[in-house]
């Protein structure tokens, strides 16, 4: 057994994760007077929030009529009738509340003339339940909307006295004999001391697993972290085939160019200057949503008709907008296409290409954040004690296919709602969990076995051969074929985990362990993305498979349940919610309005 000393620390809830929904989560608990501590691996402030650009959705009426019911709506077809009606429903009803409490705590929101917070329009948005034109519901900070969110979060929670523990990696939950999260045990980057956290409740906030693949708009940090642990704890992930290609990551460096650019009058076009969205989506247009957008510019990639020297990505048009538009609305991304394009956006079209951007898919949850393992007597049995938010959980709002703004909204939407949970369900008066030692002890033996590997294979090659391959055997579109080889190949290549080589053995920023750690939490969500595609015969979403392209909801209006065990995926299906959380005669939706249809936009 490996013999690391630590130190222990007591809170009432710990929360890993300081973007967005980890940040609103804190603030949520500290608020409330419960002792909270926020474990993070990169300064809150860098966390992957602060990349967010065109905004965060919530039906205000700032910019023309709309109403959360047309929101919730569009969510549930942007879904592709895979996400649960109840979570829908209790996002995008809470969605304004949650806007105006973040206008509130001082997030410094673009304004109206009139000084409202502005809104633009973005893809899959509409009014009258996707009959009537695009409605500007996404509330914008220019171009910069995650960086103000995550620095007013921030320093609000400091000001309500929640505990930051910076640059800590969380390397394994502490989970009782019974199946009770007690915690997690981290490891101190910049000192290499070891520290285990003992929490009444434990909130995943560790956001996405982009980094699974080669081409992505994910930070580095993006790694899967808390679906990692999950997986090691026993516990299951869901929906994970279901992965989000933006349409415009800048061609070569991937880094994202938001929908806001095409929410403010920006266009694609194609090596005949033709604006080709006009025949995929007649009625939206460059405003259809990302599944359909990025699957039509690969379309016409196909077909000969990309642009540059190999053909192979498309134009972004925004140089007939106004100079002051430019500058005002999207001074970011203008920034953006000059560092990694050399484009001059008033001039000239930026190269763009569909780009991993989001993980549908996640660690199961309801809509109170609480973690779920489904058994077959209860689909919604919840694990006492283990909380999950943001884009590491799967709530689930957006099913098979995220609608851009949706998820800044989901991340303040849940994080609240697990504070709101964990006020009634946490006593601060009762005595922390005593410990289940030998489940730390586990913690640090796999930490110490990691540390002094010394196989073969080096962790960064291992970690591209993996991106490799979820890129091309995972991508926007799948044959049955490239999924079956995909999942032969990541089978073999995640057993490779057993023979890595680290040759830094030191404690202190010793950053080969930290990426090994991270290589082992990417692994599993990748190993389960691939086999719950393999296994998936329709067509959904951001599923679209070549062999199956129709979707099936006699057989496939299900979540998939994934559980990984070393380079093995066990896969079983649960229920979608159907029924909303209110009906029309309670002020809610009829349910026919939300019965599934034919998707055209
Ligand atoms: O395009 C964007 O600004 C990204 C927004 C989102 O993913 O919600």
């Amino acid at each position: 057994m490996a013999a690391y000393e630590y130190e222990t620390h007591d809170y009432d809830v710990v929360v890993v994760g300081a973007g967005g929904a980890g940040l609103r989560a804190t603030l949520g608990m500290a608020e409330q007077g419960l002792r909270t501590a926020c474990v993070t691996k990169v300064f809150p402030t860098r966390s992957h929030t602060v990349a967010a650009q065109g905004g965060i959705a919530a039906s205000l009426s700032n910019m023309g009529p709309d109403n959360w019911q047309w929101h919730l709506y569009d969510t549930i077809k942007g879904s592709d009738w895979l996400g649960d009606t109840d979570a829908m429903e209790y996002l995008t009803r809470e969605a304004p509340k949650a806007v105006y409490e973040l206008e509130h705590y001082g997030v410094p929101f673009s304004r109206t003339e009139e000084g409202k917070i502005y809104q633009r329009p973005f893809g899959g948005h509409t009014t009258e339940f996707g009959d009537g034109p695009p409605v500007q519901r996404t509330c914008a900070a220019a171009d910069r909307t995650g960086h103000a969110i995550l620095h007013t979060l921030y320093g609000q929670s400091l000001k309500n006295n929640a505990e930051f523990y910076v640059e800590y990696f969380a390397i394994d939950l502490i989970m009782s004999e019974d199946g009770v999260c007690q915690g997690v045990v981290c490891w101190k980057l910049d000192d290499g001391t070891m520290h285990v956290f003992n929490a009444k409740t434990v909130v995943l906030a560790t956001g996405g697993y982009g980094r699974a693949f080669f081409s992505c708009t994910s930070a580095h940090t993006c790694t899967g972290d808390g679906g990692g642990m999950v997986t090691r704890a026993g516990l299951p992930m869901q929906d994970m085939e279901f992965v989000q290609f933006h349409p415009t990551g800048i061609y070569g460096a991937g880094c994202l160019i938001t929908e806001g650019a095409r929410g403010e009058g920006g266009y694609l076009t194609n090596s005949e200057g033709e604006r080709f969205m006009e025949r995929y989506a007649p009625q939206y247009k460059d405003l259809a949503p990302r599944d359909y957008v990025s699957r039509s510019i690969t379309m016409e990639i196909r077909e000969g008709r990309g642009v540059g020297e190999l053909g192979d990505h498309i134009h972004l048009n925004l140089s007939h907008l106004p100079p002051e538009a430019l500058a005002e609305r999207l001074p970011g991304i203008s920034e953006s296409a000059r560092i990694f394009a050399g484009v001059d956006v008033n001039k000239e079209p930026i190269p763009v290409l569909p780009t991993v951007h989001y993980n549908m898919g996640g660690i199961p949850t309801n809509y109170w954040g609480e973690v779920l393992n489904p058994t077959a007597d209860d689909q919604n049995a919840v694990v006492p004690g283990l909380m999950a938010v943001g884009e590491a959980g799967c709530a689930s709002v957006h099913g098979a296919n995220r609608l851009g703004s949706n998820s800044l909204i989901d991340l303040v939407v849940f994080g609240r709602a697990a504070a709101i949970r964990a006020g009634k369900v946490v006593d601060p008066e009762a005595p922390n969990p005593v410990l289940n030692q030998p489940s730390i002890d586990k913690a640090f033996d796999r930490f110490d076995g990691l540390r002094n590997a010394k196989g073969g294979i080096p962790t960064a090659e291992l970690r591209l051969e993996m991106q490799r391959t979820m890129q091309s055997d995972a991508a926007v579109f799948r044959t049955d074929e490239s999924l079956k080889e995909g999942v032969e190949k990541m089978t073999a290549i995640a057993a490779k985990l057993g023979d890595l080589a680290v040759t830094d053995r030191s404690l202190v920023w010793n950053s080969d362990l930290m990426e090994t750690l991270e290589l082992t939490n990417l692994m599993p969500n990748a190993l389960a993305t691939i086999t719950g595609a393999e296994a998936r015969k329709e067509s959904r979403g951001a599923h679209a498979s070549e062999d199956f392209p129709e979707r099936d909801d006699e057989n496939w209006r299900v979540h998939t349940i994934s559980r990984v065990e070393g380079n093995k995926v066990d896969l079983s299906y649960r229920p979608v919610i159907v029924d909303p959380l209110t009906t029309e005669a309670e002020g809610g939706i009829a349910l026919a309005k939300i019965a599934p249809k034919a998707r055209n936009f």
